[in-house]
């Protein structure tokens, strides 16, 4: 199948999960726990348009400008591919300037007051703020297998996350995730973290030359995998706003302009999977790795960049949204994200920097997401601009990594190491920032080696030190 029908293919998919999720009533089976929830005004109901108009309302935005048309390149929107023109905003905010013009030099004040201006800027404008209380999750073990995967013995949890929904027991949410480790291992492994696409079964194999799996390549270096399955965390629509974690969070009500998107809240779902990380022996909680591709890339790079305990990550295809400059015009633009089909997974207020706002505007931008991570390891991945296409935008991933660098070496880490993008399947993995354009499409796959040689580096030897971080 060519990337372009894969691509349709992957589209169609997520779209028919999401509309299967909006469609399966609020869970009738579950008797509700409160014998008033009659009461209750029920989840409101909104297709993704309506509730992007009821968004364009409340920031009394009248018109969004017309996102990038990747599909046909005769379109007076078409979308660029021409690198003289993607950079109309070359000058990035600076990441070591503080708000009030002062200059950051030393790693305190990047953790006492740069750092948390850059985050505030994050989730008031871009991804959205996640609720202060969040209900609690019981993560329940609903079945444990010995299986063998590769030639490697495992053994496999199968899990649910019941969040508490004691606030509006209308919206049940349960959280699906497996957590596979190697059944010799005499102590704590490292594991690596993936937001599945389509369930359980990870995408495609490991090297995309039908070598091994990602998941035999990771347990290889005797470590174990989990899969967690955003969908049911929050649906990936519009329509699913009022519903899902963020809609329990609301009480069924639609979102104020600064509340989380889905990006934020797959990552709030991935923390609680590491909560549940820290409780089971057989994993090593310091050093757990989160995965994703393309709009789980983005989830996988904001669930980094926001949490802490996460130990590295591998980020594959994020493009916009994720770790693509928003300044850039290359491949999918702002305008894209703001519009109906995506603007779910971003905050509200993420509309205005489509119209009447310009990227340009944007107090922040992604390089500074990446800078959030810092310093522990991130790997950033994308395909081949030939076979993946450009709509991912590598260079302005690449770019991204550069303009972390500072912040890495303000806190004495290496940083890419090059300004000059490089050769297709060179690894620039010795610095704490890496980079890597496989040869193959829409897919981690081939760039797993790199990574885990990587990650290596970082989970190799005892785990009494703990994850690279302050
Ligand atoms: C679309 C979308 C991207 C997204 C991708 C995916 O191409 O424009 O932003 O990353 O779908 O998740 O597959």
């Amino acid at each position: 199948m060519s990337e372009a029908a894969m691509r349709w293919k992957r589209w169609f998919l997520g779209f028919a999960l999401a509309a299967l999720a909006i469609v399966t009533p609020a869970r009738g089976d579950d008797p509700p726990k409160k014998p008033d929830t009659g009461k209750l005004p029920p989840p409101v109901q909104m297709i993704a348009q309506q509730d992007h108009k009821r968004m364009m309302e409340l920031l009394n935005i009248k018109e969004l400008r017309r996102g990038a048309n990747g599909r046909d390149p005769k379109a007076p929107n078409a979308a660029n591919y021409d690198e003289s023109k993607a950079n109309p905003y070359p000058n990035l905010p600076d990441p070591l300037v503080l708000k009030n013009g002062k200059k950051v030099t030393t790693a305190q004040r990047w953790w006492k007051q740069r750092r948390p201006e850059i985050v505030e800027d994050f989730d008031r404008e871009i991804y959205g703020r996640v609720p202060k209380d969040t209900p609690k999750v019981k993560w329940e073990v609903t079945t444990t297998e010995k299986q063998t995967v590769g030639d490697v013995p495992v053994v496999t949890k199968r899990l649910v996350g019941h969040v508490d929904n004691s606030s509006y027991p209308l919206i049940t949410v349960d959280i699906r995730l497996t957590l596979t480790t190697p059944a010799a291992a005499t102590r704590p492994v490292p594991v690596i973290l993936e937001f599945g696409f389509g369930g359980f079964g990870g995408r495609g194999p490991g090297s995309g030359r039908g070598g091994p799996s990602w998941q035999q390549q990771v347990l290889a270096k005797g470590w174990g995998y989990a899969i967690l399955v955003p969908n049911s965390i929050q649906a990936d629509s519009g329509a699913g706003l009022t519903k899902g974690i963020i809609g329990l969070c609301n009480k069924g009500q639609p979102r104020k302009v600064d509340d989380w998107g889905a990006l934020r809240a797959w990552a709030w779902g991935a923390s609680r999977a590491l909560d549940y990380f820290e409780t089971v022996k057989a994993v090593d909680a310091k050093r757990v790795g989160i995965e994703g591709l393309s709009r789980y890339g983005k989830a996988a790079i904001v669930a980094l960049a926001y949490e802490e305990r996460f130990a590295i990550g591998f980020i594959g295809s994020s493009g916009e949204g994720g770790v693509k400059l928003h300044r850039r015009n290359f491949g999918e633009l702002v305008e894209n994200v703001a519009s109906a089909g995506e603007y779910h997974w971003m905050a509200g207020n993420f509309l205005k920097y489509a119209g009447p706002l310009k990227w340009d505007d944007l107090p922040v931008d992604s390089h500074e997401l990446v800078a959030l991570c810092a310093p522990r390891p991130v790997f950033i991945s994308v395909g081949s601009q030939q076979v993946e296409g450009g709509w991912v935008d590598a260079k302005g991933m690449f770019l991204a990594g550069v303009g972390a660098g500072p912040v890495y070496r303000l806190l004495g880490k290496k940083d890419l190491g090059t300004t000059q993008f490089p050769p297709q399947e060179t690894a620039l993995i010795d610095g704490a920032v890496a980079f890597r354009q496989h040869s193959g499409g829409h897919t981690t796959g081939p760039n797993w080696p790199a990574f885990l040689k990587f990650a290596d580096r970082y989970f190799k030897g005892s785990s009494a030190a703990g994850p690279d971080k302050r």
